[in-house]
C-alpha cells in the first residue's frame, strides 16, 4: 500500500512556538495583563483568532470583533518581525534527514498548517520545494480541529485519508486528523497527545518506513 505524509508545520518541522508565544505575551502586556506558560500548550495548532480568544480570556479582557481583528493584526506584526531572522536554524533536529529519507522511499509529502504565515516560513528555509502543496490558514474556511486542512493536503497527494499519515504536535491537530480518517503521529510528550496513533519525541533517528509499519 502506498502512503503519503502530511506535516503540520509549527512544532513539527520548525521551532516557532516561542516566536508565537513571545508575540502573544507582548500583546497581553500591551493590554495591561500577563500570560503564563500554563496556556502555552493550548495555543498550539489553533488559528490566530482562536488563540486570541484564549489570550484575552486570561486577562478578562473584553473586545468586540473589530477590535479583535486589530489586536490579532498587532500580534501578527510582532510575529512576522520575529520571522525576519528565520533561516535553517528554525528547522527542528532530524527533520532534513527524515525528509531526505522520505524522498528516497518515494513517499509523497504535503503541509497542513493552521498558519497564514506557512509559505513565508518555508520559503526562508531549505524546506522550500520539498512539498507537493503547502496548505495553510489562508486556504481553509474551517480551522483545526476541522479536518479541512488535511483533506486538502490528501487531495494534493492524490491519496485518500486512510493512506495518509498526519504528523502533529497539537491536540487540536490530532483531533482534526482523527475526524478526517487519517492515521496520526504525535510529536512531543505522550501525556499531551493521548489521541495519537503513536507518539515520538521528534523526527530524529527514525526511518519513515518504520513510522508506516508502526501506524498501519
Ligand atoms: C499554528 C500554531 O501552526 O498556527 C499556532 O501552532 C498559531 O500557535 C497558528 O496561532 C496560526 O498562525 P498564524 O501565523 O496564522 O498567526
Ligand atoms: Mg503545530
Amino acid at each position: 500500500m502506498k502512503y503519503g505524509f502530511i506535516y503540520d508545520l509549527d512544532g513539527v518541522l520548525v521551532d516557532t512556538v516561542d516566536f508565537h508565544f513571545d508575540s502573544w505575551k507582548k500583546l497581553a502586556n500591551s493590554l495591561g495583563f500577563k500570560i503564563g506558560d500554563n496556556i502555552k500548550e493550548s495555543l498550539k495548532g489553533i488559528s490566530r483568532m482562536d488563540s486570541l480568544d484564549i489570550v484575552l480570556a486570561e486577562g478578562g479582557y473584553k473586545a468586540d470583533h473589530e477590535e479583535k481583528l486589530k489586536l490579532a493584526e498587532r500580534k501578527n506584526q510582532w510575529y512576522v518581525a520575529n520571522l525576519q531572522s528565520a533561516d535553517d536554524s528554525v528547522i527542528l533536529s532530524g527533520v532534513m534527514t527524515f525528509i531526505a529519507r522520505c524522498k528516497e522511499s518515494h513517499i509523497p509529502m504535503s503541509i497542513g498548517s493552521a498558519s497564514k504565515n506557512a509559505q513565508t516560513i518555508i520559503s526562508k528555509t531549505s524546506l522550500k520545494g520539498e512539498f507537493t502543496r503547502i496548505v495553510g490558514g489562508n486556504d481553509v474556511k474551517n480551522a483545526k480541529p476541522d479536518p479541512e486542512v488535511f483533506l486538502l493536503g490528501a487531495e494534493s497527494l492524490g491519496l485518500p485519508p486512510e493512506q495518509c499519515i498526519v504528523f502533529e504536535d497539537s491536540l487540536k491537530g490530532l483531533e482534526a486528523a482523527g475526524r478526517g480518517g487519517f492515521k496520526s503521529v504525535g510529536i512531543g510528550k505522550a501525556t499531551n497527545l493521548p489521541i495519537a496513533d503513536i507518539v515520538i519525541e521528534n523526527l530524529e533517528n527514525i526511518h519513515p518506513k518504520t513510522i508506516i509499519e508502526l501506524v498501519t
